[in-house]
């Protein structure tokens, strides 16, 4: 099964950007984290339902829309850090919730206790579940979550 990992704007400084709160791994780290986790998940899978992981991220609203569109086609299901756009990306959202494929998503820091203008996720109802404030882990917990998701669906 094909997994898009989609990242939204700024996730591109992940490792420089306030280490405070992103921790000090960059997006290139933590998708080699995500590609050993998912060749460990193999270990235990059959070949036809191996899993194989593909990373995106941009930082723009349109690019993500159409990725977001055209993912049925490709692929079983998406991990996705929409990083700002939760906040207020209504056409993010709506993108999200036009497709078929499962979206679970994640957010490195624990949104439910930053700012305010943080604690609303628009992506909360559209999408199948949210992990949040593990860093890396909350990306490993939400690939183990939708890859079950996917098998039991
Ligand atoms: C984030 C949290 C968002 O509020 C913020 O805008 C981000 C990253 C996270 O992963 O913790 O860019 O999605």
């Amino acid at each position: 099964m094909k997994i898009l990992i989609l990242n939204g704007p700024n996730l591109n400084l992940l490792g420089q950007r306030e280490p405070e709160i992103y921790g000090t791994t960059s997006l290139d780290d933590l998708n080699r984290r995500l590609a050993q986790y998912g060749e460990s998940l193999n270990q235990a899978r059959a070949e036809h339902a191996r899993v194989e992981l593909y990373f995106y991220q941009s930082n723009h609203e349109g690019v993500l829309i159409d990725m977001i569109q055209k993912a049925p086609d490709t692929y079983a299901g998406i991990l996705y850090n929409p990083a700002a756009h939760s906040h207020y990306s209504i056409a993010l959202r709506d993108a999200v919730a036009a497709i078929p494929t499962p979206v679970v998503e994640v957010h490195y820091s624990d949104i439910a206790v930053r700012e305010g203008f943080r604690r609303v996720s628009l992506m909360e109802d559209v999408t199948v579940a949210q992990f949040k404030g593990k860093g890396v882990v909350s990306y490993e917990e939400g690939l183990a979550y939708l890859i079950n998701y996917i098998d039991e669906h």
